[in-house]
């Protein structure tokens, strides 16, 4: 595996590659690599032939005050697990590259019903900043497929929504949430956690499993009582919640009575950390 840092290496080796007539997958990351980033990687090996992923921890999906600075960066151990997991190359973009002129840049990708909701309100300017800088990532790499984790679902809803709107050809496929034995979603703000905070963690899964259970068996009926009880329930359990909604899996929307396809999502504060989880449930 190769890692680049300058596009122009980077664009050379795809443009050979594409001549060759091969399919390019493409994994942006943040780095901090655990499984469930490697999953992503495995999904992309077996639907093309090259591999490429990204590391670069992009300051303006960053609020202030948020973990910029503390954000893990483990550049090596990344590219080993990349090495095993049969990635062709890496780029590794300075933020020079992708903000010559700052974060004031005088283009963003905005998708506004989607990006002031849920963690977009709690989180203002993020999904603007993934939005950008993956569209950005996009331009550079050029890929036919890319992979996004469904843990992060509304990330992957505002993703899946910029690249129809501006017919971007790449084809974007969503990856299972890879998760611990316990059920907690592996995520590099785990690490943030202290040993009792993660004895509580696997009670964010669990109050989203008992919600499902629930939806499934009364339909949308009583939403608001639901979201609310589940919100204490996590207080009780020890966490700080941000908010727990039933949602259109589509829309994101509040789930109206008679809606089949739900997402529950969530976000609570735990200790240092910000954890996030989603599961989305049919009723039949
Ligand atoms: P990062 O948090 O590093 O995540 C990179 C990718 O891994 C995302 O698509 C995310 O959904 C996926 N992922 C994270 N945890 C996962 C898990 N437990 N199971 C499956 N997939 C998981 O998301 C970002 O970086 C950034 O916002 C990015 C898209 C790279 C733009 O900067």
């Amino acid at each position: 595996m190769q890692t680049f840092n300058d596009p122009i290496r980077l664009q050379q080796m795809i443009r050979q590659w594409r001549s060759e007539g091969l399919k390019v997958a493409f994994v942006p990351t943040m780095g901090n690599l655990h499984d469930g980033h490697i999953e992503l990687v495995h999904q992309a090996r077996a639907r093309a032939d090259k591999v490429v992923a990204s590391i670069f921890v992009n300051p303006m999906q960053f609020g202030e005050g948020e973990d910029l600075d503390a954000y893990p960066r483990t550049l090596e151990a990344d590219q080993q697990r990349l090495v095993s997991a049969g990635c062709d190359l890496l780029f590794t973009p300075e933020a020079a590259l992708l903000y010559p002129g700052g974060l004031q840049v005088q283009t963003y990708i905005e998708v506004p019903s989607l990006t002031t909701i849920h963690c977009g309100s709690s989180r203002p300017g993020h999904f603007r900043g993934v939005a950008t800088v993956v569209c950005k990532l996009f331009n550079l790499v050029q890929p036919d497929l890319a992979c996004f984790g469904n843990k992060d679902y509304q990330q992957l809803a505002v993703i899946r929504t910029l690249v129809r709107d501006l017919n971007m050809p790449v084809q974007i496929l969503g990856v299972d949430t890879v998760r611990d034995p316990d059920g907690l979603a592996m995520s590099s703000r785990n690490g943030y956690l202290t040993e009792a905070e993660r004895a509580i963690a696997p009670g964010l899964k669990r109050t989203l499993d008992a919600l499902a259970d629930i939806l499934r068996a009364e339909g949308v009926t009583r939403r608001a009582t639901l979201e609310q009880l589940s919100e204490q329930r996590l207080q009780e359990s020890g966490f700080r919640p941000d908010f727990i909604r039933i949602c259109h899996a589509d829309t994101l929307q509040p789930a109206e009575p008679g809606d089949s396809q739900l997402v529950i999502l969530a976000a609570a504060y735990l200790g240092q950390a910000r954890l996030i989880d989603n599961l989305t449930v049919e009723i039949r």
